[in-house]
C-alpha cells in the first residue's frame, strides 16, 4: 500500500528490510550497539563484519547510544548504503516517557538520514519487537513521525517495512488518523 504525501512517496510493505533497496535502512538495536536478535541480528548477519566493526569504534568513542538517539554505519553487504542504527524505548507500560522517546527515535532516524544524502529511508516497526511497545500506538507514533518531519521533502521514499501481514493491518488502519483524506492505494512502488 502507498500514498504519496506532498512530494513523498510513503509505502506500507510486509518484506525482510535486510533486502531493501533503499538509501538507508534502520536499525532497532539496543544501546550497546553490538547487535542482538530480531531486525537487529538479521541486519547484521546480511551485512557482514563491517557493520559491528564500525559500531564497536561508535561506542568506542562516544559511549552507549541513549534511547531516541540514532548513528549511522555503512550498509556493508545489504543493498541500502547506510544503516542507522537507532534505540526505541523498552515499554514499561507508558508512563516512562516512551510515546516521546519512539517519536524522537524516527525524527532522529530521519534527520541524520537526510543529513547523509539520502532520498530513501525504510523503517522496521521500532520498539514493537522484544522491546514490547504495543504496535496500535507505535504505529501511530511511527506515522505521525514522519508527516511532522520538517524536511520531508528532501525525501523521495519512506517504506515502513512490516514483518508480519498482522502488522500492516494495524498501519493501514492507524492510517486514516494520522493522514486524514490521504487514501493508500495499493502498489509496489520503487524498492522491493
Ligand atoms: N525485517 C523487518 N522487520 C523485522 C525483521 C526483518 N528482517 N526481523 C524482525 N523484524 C520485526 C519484528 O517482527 C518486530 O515487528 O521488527 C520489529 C521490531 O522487533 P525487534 O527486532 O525485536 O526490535 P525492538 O522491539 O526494537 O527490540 C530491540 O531487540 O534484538 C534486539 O538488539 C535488539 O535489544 C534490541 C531489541
Amino acid at each position: 500500500m502507498q500514498a504519496r504525501v506532498n512530494g513523498t512517496l510513503i509505502r506500507l510493505t510486509v518484506n525482510d528490510i535486510t533486502g531493501c533497496r533503499v538509501d538507508a535502512i534502520v536499525n532497532a538495536a539496543n544501546s550497546g550497539l553490538m547487535g542482538g536478535g530480531g531486525v537487529d541480528g538479521a541486519i547484521h548477519r546480511a551485512g557482514g563484519p563491517s557493520i559491528l566493526a564500525e559500531c564497536r569504534r561508535i561506542v568506542a568513542k562516544s559511549g552507549s547510544l541513549p534511547a531516541g538517539q540514532a548513528v549511522v554505519t555503512g550498509g556493508g553487504n545489504l543493498p541500502a548504503r547506510w544503516v542507522v542504527h537507532t534505540v526505541g524505548p523498552v515499554w514499561h507500560g507508558g508512563g516512562r516517557g516512551e510515546d516521546e522517546l519512539l517519536r524522537d527515535a524516527y525524527l532522529n532516524s530521519l534527520r541524520l538520514a537526510v543529513d547523509h544524502g539520502a532520498r530513501s529511508v525504510a523503517f522496521p516497526s521500532i520498539s514493537t519487537g522484544a522491546y514490547r511497545f504495543p504496535l496500535e500506538p507505535a504505529s501511530g507514533i511511527a506515522l505521525a513521525a514522519v508527516r511532522d518531519f520538517p524536511a520531508l521533502d528532501a525525501l523521495d521514499e519512506v517504506v515502513f517495512v512490516l514483518f508480519h501481514p498482522g502488522d500492516l493491518d494495524v498501519y493501514r488502519q492507524t492510517w486514516p488518523g494520522v493522514f486524514p483524506g490521504v487514501e493508500l492505494v495499493p502498489g509496489t512502488g520503487k524498492t522491493r
